[in-house]
C-alpha cells in the first residue's frame, strides 16, 4: 500500500543521460532512454491504469492492465514493459483499450469483492482504485463459479496478515522479497486457477525464511498483505518524515499518524540510505515508544536502597543540581562527569558534552562509542585524517570485490545488506572473514568466494598476511602509493610487511585460515579493480582494535582502494547516532569535529562562544571514570541514554563503581540496570517525540522530526538545558535548530549544515561547507584529508586473554536481526517472539566432550564470573569457539567479559573471552543486581 503523498511512476528510473522524445496522447514527452512508456506517461501526467508494476521494481508485465496502442503497430502492448522509442506515437485511451482493461479488471474482481467498502485497506487499495478508474460497475462471471474466497487468512506474523482471498497473483510481493530484500521467501505456487502466493513451501509466514522486513506488504496493491495496525486503527491521515532510531544505517521513514496515534511506519522512497526499504525493527518495532513501562514522571531518592519518589521536573532538577554541586564542592572539579548517548540526537549529545565542559568545568565526558567504534576513529583519523567511513552506502553498487570482516550485515545492518546482496547477485565477488559462519558466507543466491573462518583475536595477523601477499606478489598499486602516501612511511611499512612473520604461512598458524585461502583472498582484493572493505565490531572490540583498523587502511592504500566510488574503508556503525555523537564532541579529548581540547586556537573559539574558560587537559574515559570512582576521586555522573551496567564489560566492576558514587543521574526512557544505582531518574523522550538530527554510518545527517508529544512532557535537550541552568551555566535555546546552528558555527566540517539545508536536500553527508555545499558522499578524492596517507607497521600481538586448560574455549559475541543492542526497546515489542532469550552456540564436538545436548542449560565461566544459558549446537562455529548475544539483561553476558581493552582507545575486548562451559542440572536463578553489587564491593573495595 502506498505511503501518504507517495506517487508511483510504475517502473524504475533509467539512469541514461540520452533523452528520447515520443508523443503520448498527442503531447511530446522527453525522457531518458530505457524509460518505460508507463513511466514516461506518468511523468507527463497521464495515468495509465496498472496493477503489477511499481517503480521500486523492474517491470513484470503480468496483469495486462496497462495496455496501450502505438501508431502503426499491431496489438496492444503492456506499457510497463515497452521502452520508449524516439518518434513513436502512443495512445493510452481508446474505446478498444478501455474495453480490454474492463475485461481484465472484471476477471480480477470475479474473485475479489467489488464493493470497496469491504476492502480492508480503508480506501487505499490500488485494486479498487483501478476498478473505479476503468469504470467497472458489475461482474458477470462469479455466480456459482469456483473462487478463492474460502481460503484461510495467515495471521502468524505478529505485524502483518496475509489474506489469500484478496490476492490477485500480481507477484509484486514475490519480486519485492527477491529483488529488494534478497530473501527469496515467497513464491507463486501451483498453476492456473490453483495458483497461490505462498511463503516457503506452503508454510505460514512465521515458519518460513521470511525476515519480516515488510517489503512485500508495502508492494502489495490490494488488501491481501496488510499491517495489523492499519487493520486495527485504519490508515493514517498525515505523515511525518523522520529517521529510524535503531541502527547506523539511518533509514528514512514516513511515520503515518491518525489522530495522535502512529498507525504505521513506511520506509521513505526518497530516503537516500534506504530507498524505500527497511527491516523488521524500523518498520514494525516502534511500539516500545508507548509501552506501559515508559517512565513519565521524574523520580528521586536519597539512597539507592530507598524506593523511588515521584516529583515534579523542577524538584528533580533542583535535587540533581544540589547534589552535583555538593559533590563537586567536597571532591573537586574533576569529581563529576557525563556520558552522552548514541541513541539521542546530535543536538542532545552536543548539549551534554557542553554541560560537562562548561558547567562541570572539566572534560570528563565520554560516549558509548568507547565500547564499540572508538578504534575506528583512532585508526581512520591517524591514516587518512578523518575518523569516519570513506564512502556512501550506494557506493557498494560500484564495487567489484566486497570484503566483509567482523560484521554480520544481514543481522546488524539489514537494509545495507540488501543492497550488498543485490550487488553480489549482479556479479561482484565476496570475501567474508568471521569466526562464525555468518549468513552472508553462504545463503541462497549469495556465496562468498572466500570464507575465512579465523580464530577470534587474529584479525591483524590476517590483514598483515594479505598485505604480505599483495606486496610480495607485485600486486601493490605503485602509482597510488607514490602519489598519495608518505614515501618514507611506506618504505618502512614495506620492509615490515615482507618479513616472514607476516607471511600467510605464519598467519595460518595463528588464524587457523589455510594459506591458499589467504593468498586467494588477497589476490582477489588486490585485483578488484574496485574493492571495498566493510567491517564492524568484530574488528574494533579487541585489544588490537585500533591496530586492525590501521591494518585495513594499509590494505586499502597499498591497492589504491580509497578515494572513489566502489572502494574504501566503511565501518558499519551499530547505533543510530554513534557517528553523530562522536562528531559533536563526546570524547574527553576532543571538541566538535574531532579537534583536540589542548589546541588553544580551537579552545579559544569555544571559550569565546560559550563564555567560559575550558580545561585544556583531556578528561576521563568511561573505564577511567569507573576506576576513579573506586579510588574515591570520581563521585557523580549524568548518564543520558546508555545502560552502562548492562552494556559495559565486567558488570561486577561497573556495578561497584556506580555503587561508590554519591550522585548518579540516569536520563532514559525506561528504568534499566544502571538506574538500579541512580539517585535521580529523568524520563527521556524516544526518537518519535523530538526534533533533531542523527548522523548515520555514511556521515549522513538526517532530520528527526517530532511525531508524538513527549510522554513526560520534555524533549531530552530541554532537560539538559534545565540542569545546566540550575547549575548556574545558562543554556537558552528555543528549538534544536538553534543548537545545530551553534554546532555549525563552531565546526568547519558542519559549516553548511542547517535545518533549512537538510529540509532542502533531504539529508547531507559531512563535510558540508563552502567547499562542498551539498555534502561529500565519497571522501579523500585526489588527496587524503590529512594530505598524504600514512602507512604504519601493524605488529600482530596476541591478546593477553589466553585459553588454558581451565578456560579452554573462546567466547565471542554478536547480534541478531530482531533485537537491538541490550534489548531495551525491542524486548518491549512483538519482536520478542523471535528471540525470547540469549543462547550459547557451541560446536557439536565441544558439546559432545562436555556431554551437552541441544537445549541443555549450561554454566559459562570466565575469569570474571559465570552466566547461565541454554545450549544450541551448531557447526556455524569452529570447535573451540562459543558464541552468544547480549540482548537480554538477565543473561548478564558482560558478567563474564574481561577488562582487556584496545591499547589506543580502551575499547573493551568483548570479542575474546576465555571460558569453560559446563552442564548444569537445572536453570539457576538469575543473579539479582543487589548480589552483583555485594560481590563487587567485596572483591574491589
Ligand atoms: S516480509 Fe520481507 S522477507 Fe518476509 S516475505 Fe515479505 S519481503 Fe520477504
Ligand atoms: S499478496 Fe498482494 S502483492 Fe502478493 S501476489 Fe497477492 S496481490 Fe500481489
Ligand atoms: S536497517 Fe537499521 S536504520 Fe534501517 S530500518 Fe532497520 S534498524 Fe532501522
Ligand atoms: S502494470 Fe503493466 S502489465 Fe501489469
Amino acid at each position: 500500500m502506498l505511503a501518504i503523498d507517495d506517487k508511483d511512476l510504475g517502473t524504475p528510473e533509467s539512469k541514461s543521460k540520452k533523452l528520447v522524445t515520443l508523443a503520448i496522447d498527442g503531447h511530446a514527452v522527453s525522457v531518458p532512454e530505457g524509460t518505460s512508456v508507463l513511466r514516461a506517461a506518468a511523468i507527463a501526467g497521464v495515468a495509465i491504469p496498472k496493477l503489477c508494476a511499481t517503480d521500486s521494481m523492474a517491470a513484470f508485465g503480468s496483469c495486462r492492465l496497462c495496455l496501450i496502442e502505438v501508431e502503426g503497430r499491431n496489438g496492444c502492448p503492456a506499457s510497463c514493459t515497452t521502452p520508449v522509442e524516439s518518434g513513436i506515437k502512443v495512445r493510452t485511451r481508446s474505446e478498444k483499450l478501455e474495453k480490454l482493461r474492463r475485461g481484465v479488471m472484471e476477471l480480477y474482481m470475479s474473485d475479489h469483492p467489488l464493493d470497496a467498502s469491504e476492502c480492508k485497506a480503508d480506501g487505499n487499495c490500488e485494486l479498487h482504485r483501478m476498478a473505479r478508474e476503468v469504470g467497472l460497475e458489475k461482474v458477470r462471471y462469479n455466480h456459482g463459479a469456483r473462487t478463492h474466497l474460502d481460503l484461510a487468512v495467515d495471521d502468524s506474523n505478529p505485524y502483518f496478515s496475509f489474506d489469500p482471498t484478496r490476492c490477485i497473483l500480481c507477484s509484486r510481493c514475490v519480486r519485492a522479497c527477491d529483488d529488494t530484500q534478497g530473501t527469496f521467501a515467497l513464491t507463486i505456487d501451483g498453476r492456473g486457477f490453483n495458483s497461490l502466493m505462498s511463503p516457503g513451501q506452503h508454510q505460514h509466514y512465521i515458519d518460513s525464511e521470511c525476515v519480516s522486513c515488510g517489503a512485500c506488504v508495502q508492494a502489495c496493491p490490494t488488501d491481501a498483505l496488510m499491517e495489523k495496525t492499519v487493520l486495527e486503527k485504519g490508515v493514517g491521515t498525515r505523515a511525518v518524515v523522520t529517521t529510524c532510531g535503531y541502527c547506523g544505517v539511518g533509514c528514512s521513514f514516513k511515520a503515518e499518524v491518525r489522530g495522535d496515534e502512529i498507525v504505521r511506519m513506511v520506509p521513505n522512497k526518497d530516503g537516500l540510505p534506504n530507498h524505500g526499504h527497511s527491516c523488521v525493527k524500523g518498520r514494525f518495532a516502534w511500539g516500545y515508544a508507548t509501552h506501559p513501562d515508559r517512565v513519565r514522571t521524574p523520580m528521586i531518592r536519597e539512597r539507592i536502597q530507598d524506593p523511588w519518589r515521584e516529583v515534579s521536573w523542577d524538584e528533580a532538577i533542583a535535587f540533581a543540581a544540589r547534589e552535583l554541586q555538593r559533590v563537586q564542592a567536597k571532591y573537586g572539579r574533576g569529581s563529576l562527569g557525563g556520558i552522552t548517548s548514541s541513541r539521542c540526537t546530535n543536538e542532545e549529545a552536543y548539549l551534554v558534552q557542553k554541560l560537562v565542559r562548561a558547567a562541570f568545568g572539566n572534560n570528563n565526558v565520554d560516549t558509548c562509542a568507547r565500547v564499540c567504534h572508538s578504534p575506528t576513529g583512532y585508526g581512520l583519523k591517524t591514516a587518512f585524517g578523518t575518523p569516519a567511513g570513506t564512502n556512501d552506502f550506494d557506493s557498494v553498487l560500484e564495487s567489484d570485490v566486497i570484503f566483509v570482516i567482523g560484521a554480520n550485515p544481514t543481522e546488524g545492518h539489514p537494509v545495507f545488506s540488501s543492497i550488498l546482496k543485490r550487488r553480489i547477485r549482479q556479479g561482484a565477488r565476496l570475501i567474508v572473514a568471521d569466526p562464525r559462519q555468518i549468513e552472508l558466507a553462504r545463503m541462497p543466491h549469495v556465496e562468498a568466494d572466500y570464507f575465512l573462518q579465523l580464530t577470534p583475536g587474529t584479525n591483524v595477523a590476517l590483514f598483515n598476511a594479505m598485505a604480505h601477499v599483495i606486496v610480495t606478489e607485485g600486486l601493490a598499486n605503485a602509482s597510488f602509493i607514490h602519489e598519495r602516501c608518505k614515501p618514507h612511511e611506506y618504505h618502512r611499512w614495506h620492509d615490515f610487511i615482507v618479513e616472514k612473520r607476516n607471511s600467510p604461512e605464519a598467519a595460518e598458524k595463528v588464524t587457523g585460515v589455510r594459506v591458499d585461502k589467504i593468498r586467494g583472498a588477497a589476490r582477489l582484493y588486490a585485483k578488484g579493480p574496485n574493492s571495498a572493505i566493510y567491517y564492524g565490531l568484530g574488528v574494533t572490540e579487541h585489544s588490537q582494535g585500533s591496530t586492525a583498523v590501521l591494518a585495513m587502511t594499509n590494505l586499502a592504500m597499498v591497492t589504491g582502494n580509497v578515494g572513489r566510488a566502489g572502494v574504501g574503508i566503511n565501518p558499519l556503525r551499530g547505533q543510530n547516532n554513534v557517528q553523530g555523537s562522536n562528531d559533536v564532541g563526546s570524547f574527553p579529548h576532543e571538541l566538535t569535529g574531532y579537534r583536540h581540547v589542548s589546541d588553544p586556537k580551537v579552545r579559544g573559539e569555544f571559550e569565546h562562544a560559550w563564555k567560559v574558560t575550558l580545561d585544556p587537559e583531556p578528561g576521563l574515559r568511561i573505564p577511567n571514570m569507573f576506576d576513579a570512582a573506586l579510588d574515591g576521586s570520581f563521585r557523580g555522573i549524568y548518564i543520558e541514554g546508555e545502560d552502562i551496567a548492562q552494556s559495559d564489560p565486567n558488570t561486577h566492576h561497573v556495578a561497584a563503581a556506580l555503587q561508590a558514587m554519591e550522585i548518579v543521574i540516569v536520563h532514559d526512557i525506561f528504568l534499566n540496570q544502571t538506574s538500579n544505582y541512580a539517585h535521580v531518574f529523568l524520563p527521556g523522550s524516544s526518537f518519535l517525540e523530538k526534533n533533531g538530527t542523527f548522523t548515520n554510518a555514511e556521515r549522513r545527517i538526517s532530520m528527526v522530526r517530532k511525531v508524538l508529544q513527549p510522554l513526560a512532557g520534555k524533549e531530552d535537550w530541554e532537560v539538559t538545558c534545565m540542569l545546566s541552568n540550575a547549575l548556574g551555566y545558562p543554556m537558552e535555546y528555543g528549538h534544536p535548530s538553534e543548537i545545530m546552528d551553534e554546532i555549525a558555527r563552531l565546526t568547519p566540517t558542519f559549516a553548511g549544515v542547517s535545518y533549512q539545508t537538510l529540509d532542502r536536500l533531504g539529508s547531507a553527508q559531512w563535510p558540508c561547507n563552502d567547499a562542498a555545499p551539498e555534502g561529500t558522499p565519497v571522501m579523500h578524492i585526489g588527496e587524503f584529508v590529512r594530505g598524504k596517507g600514512r602507512f604504519l607497521p601493524t605488529e600482530y600481538i596476541p591478546t593477553e586473554e589466553k585459553t588454558t586448560r581451565r578456560y579452554p574455549l573462546i567466547l565471542t559475541t554478536g547480534r541478531i536481526l530482531t533485537q537491538y543492542n541490550v534489548g531495551t526497546q525491542t524486548r518491549r515489542t512483538k519482536n520478542i517472539v523471535w528471540h525470547p532469550e540469549d543462547v550459547l552456540e557451541i560446536h557439536p564436538h565441544d558439546a559432545e566432550q562436555r556431554g551437552l545436548r541441544e537445549g541443555d542449560w549450561v554454566e559459562v565461566t570466565s575469569r570474571e564470573g559465570s552466566i547461565f544459558l541454554r545450549a544450541v549446537l551448531t557447526e556455524r562455529l569452529q570447535p573451540g569457539v562459543v558464541y552468544t548475544t547480549f540482548h537480554h539483561p538477565d543473561t548478564g553476558a558482560n558478567v563474564v567479559t574481561t577488562e582487556h581493552s584496545d591499547w589506543a582507545t580502551n575499547c573493551p575486548e568483548y570479542k575474546v573471552t576465555a571460558v569453560e562451559v559446563r552442564a548444569t542440572s537445572r536453570r539457576p536463578e538469575r543473579i539479582p543486581p543487589a548480589r552483583i553489587v555485594q560481590d563487587a564491593m567485596a572483591s574491589k573495595l
